[in-house]
């Protein structure tokens, strides 16, 4: 079978080095905007080359962006060409546009490594969901942060340090907003809920805090209490529509999340039938998201041609009556007094509220991140 790869990046490069020497998938055609000779005859300039070109039957979209991705992704699935793509932010901002045309086409449209970089995430969700209902999905679903929080929470180093040396060592970007402020988490978060519960949510309804405004102080304060920061992402189904939310949280030392490293990902479910399941491993990097890319490849190859859920009800994101106590750090603590339960180091501690009423003064918090659920009860 030959494939098209649009982009030869980080992502790229990956998969041209994984399928160098198999016998079922060959890239014919790489398309590039500057010099490779690297490629020989593969490099194309021409997106309608691929597009034209009968040979080709997966095109694999390694470039990122909304556009010109969303055009080719869209043309390609046109034209009857299966699709494998790593980037989430095409998929969670066009989910039902792209699954549906998928659908109509009778093409497969697969995304294993927009989710998790290197780990089975999403195709085992697939699996979970042919034979089970699925109750919840969350993790740590960025390593870039995962990164921070370990760091900072193993060395007792300030947040501006460790991100320097994130960025010096390639885990994270020099505009580092998408991955520290929670964009990145809340697409992956978008993509997991809507196959795990046949849904299609949208991205700007999620909640989200970031980790920009922790402070070696607020680790402190967390480590003589017992608990442990993560970035966790969260769904789950809530009285009118989908509770989810993207958020630090407080979680026991000995919760199998805190001890993940550096910049590891662990993602789980919990299924009706199945009960828990949970996946570890690189969230990123050249081969283990260039191996997600070829595996969906092989999937395609041996026959696979769908996407992992056929249903995208379109539902409301419902936080209204999901309850959590949180520690927040604020130079307004006025704003908070209603709901002020007490405090711990630098910061205070709400009583049980509304997720949604607590993201109403996001705003006014310097940093916030929600308690163990029976935090100050054992
Ligand atoms: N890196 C990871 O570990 C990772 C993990 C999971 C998912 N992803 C996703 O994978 C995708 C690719 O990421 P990456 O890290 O490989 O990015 P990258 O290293 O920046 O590579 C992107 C490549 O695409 C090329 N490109 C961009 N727009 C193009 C266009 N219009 N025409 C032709 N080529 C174009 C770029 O060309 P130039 O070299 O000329 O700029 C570059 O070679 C993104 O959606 C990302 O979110 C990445």
């Amino acid at each position: 079978m030959k494939i098209a790869l649009l982009g030869y990046g980080v992502v790229g490069g990956g998969v041209w080095e994984l399928l160098k020497n198999d016998n079922r998938l060959s890239v014919k055609s790489v398309l590039v905007r500057r010099e490779r000779p690297e490629l020989g005859s593969a490099a194309v300039s021409d997106f309608q080359e691929i597009l034209n070109d009968p040979e080709i039957e997966i095109v694999a979209e390694v470039m990122g962006g909304l556009h010109p991705a969303f055009e080719y992704v869209s043309a390609a699935l046109k034209a009857g060409k299966h699709v494998v793509t790593a980037n989430k932010a095409l998929i969670a901002a066009y989910y039902n546009e792209l699954t549906a045309l998928a659908k109509e086409h009778g093409v497969a449209l697969r995304c294993t490594a927009a989710v998790g970089g290197g780990i089975p995430w999403l195709c085992n969700l697939e699996r979970v969901c042919r034979l089970d209902r699925i109750e919840s999905v969350s993790g740590i679903l960025n390593g870039t942060t995962n990164y921070i929080l370990d760091c900072m929470t193993r060395q007792g180093r300030d947040f501006a340090e460790v991100l320097k040396e994130a960025q010096e060592l390639g885990y994270a970007e020099a505009d580092p907003t998408a991955d520290i402020d929670g964009w990145d988490i809340r697409r992956k978060l978008v993509i997991s809920a809507n196959i795990a519960f046949g849904v299609s949510v949208k991205e700007e309804d999620i909640p989200m805090a970031g980790i920009r405004g922790i402070t070696a102080a607020d680790i402190a304060a967390f480590q003589e209490n017992g608990l442990v920061c993560r970035m966790i992402a969260s769904a789950e189904p809530a009285e009118g529509g989908i509770s989810a939310v993207v958020e630090p949280k407080l979680l026991p030392a000995s919760a199998p999340e805190a001890a993940v490293p550096t910049n590891y990902n662990r993602i789980s479910l919990v299924a009706e039938k199945l009960g828990p399941a949970s996946f570890f491993g690189q969230g990123a990097g050249r081969f283990p998201t260039g191996f997600n890319v070829v595996q969906d490849c092989i999937d395609i190859y041996d026959g696979c041609r769908n996407f992992y859920s056929d249903k995208a009800e379109p539902v409301a994101v419902a936080n209204d009556n999901v309850l959590r106590a949180y520690y927040l750090r604020t130079d307004k603590p006025e704003l908070f007094a209603d709901m002020t339960a007490g405090s711990m180091g630098p910061g205070l501690i709400t009583k049980p509220v509304s997720v949604s009423a607590l993201y109403e003064r996001a705003a006014d918090c310097q940093f916030l991140a929600s308690l163990p659920q029976n935090f100050g009860k054992e």
